[in-house]
């Protein structure tokens, strides 16, 4: 076979520089996410204080070095599809929500909190999956793997904070 007729799948080949560049942009954003999880989990795993909080601190706590194991994949299919992995100076940070609560009693907030980042983490890879459809399988299979571990992740928040809506606390 020769060069060009293997071509038009292949996300490395050069005539493909446009859709890989759209693909290292998705993974980008990605990777940003995940960095900024790992700091929100680090400080909600430290912050809040009270008997109850402390399922939700150790929970955070195992989450961080899954979060930064996503970041590290994230950052490594950029670099395999010829991007660079951007500097810190390039981080813009989003999550509101995962701001420490003016009380550290306040574990609903940091539940809602975790929710929310879990689901904008949902949204953006389903995004990935949809757009690497027949466009890069590799990254559509890496962030497939990825988007289970964030749908974990959020049912077992959702579970948290079902027991707090039970008792009319959130
Ligand atoms: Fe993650
Ligand atoms: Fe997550």
């Amino acid at each position: 076979m020769s060069d060009t007729a293997t071509s038009s799948m292949d996300i490395m080949a050069s005539e493909n520089a446009g859709q890989r560049e759209r693909v290292i942009e998705l993974l980008t954003k990605a990777y940003w996410m995940e960095i900024e999880t790992v700091m929100s989990y680090i400080a909600n795993s430290v912050n809040p204080d009270g008997v109850r909080a402390q399922e939700v601190k150790e929970s955070l706590e195992q989450d961080i070095q899954e979060e930064l194991g996503h970041a590290q994949q994230f950052a490594a299919r950029i670099k395999e599809l010829y991007g660079v992995v951007p500097g810190s100076l390039d981080f813009s940070a989003e999550q509101s929500s995962l701001q420490p609560p003016d009380e550290q009693v306040d574990i609903v907030h940091v539940i809602k909190g975790v929710i929310e980042a879990e689901q904008g983490a949902i949204e953006h890879y389903s995004r990935i999956v949809e757009e690497t459809d027949g466009v890069d399988p590799v990254t559509q299979d890496m962030v497939i793997t990825i988007l289970h571990d964030e749908q974990g992740h959020r049912r077992l928040f959702e579970g948290f904070l079902r027991e707090y809506e039970a008792e009319g606390l959130a």
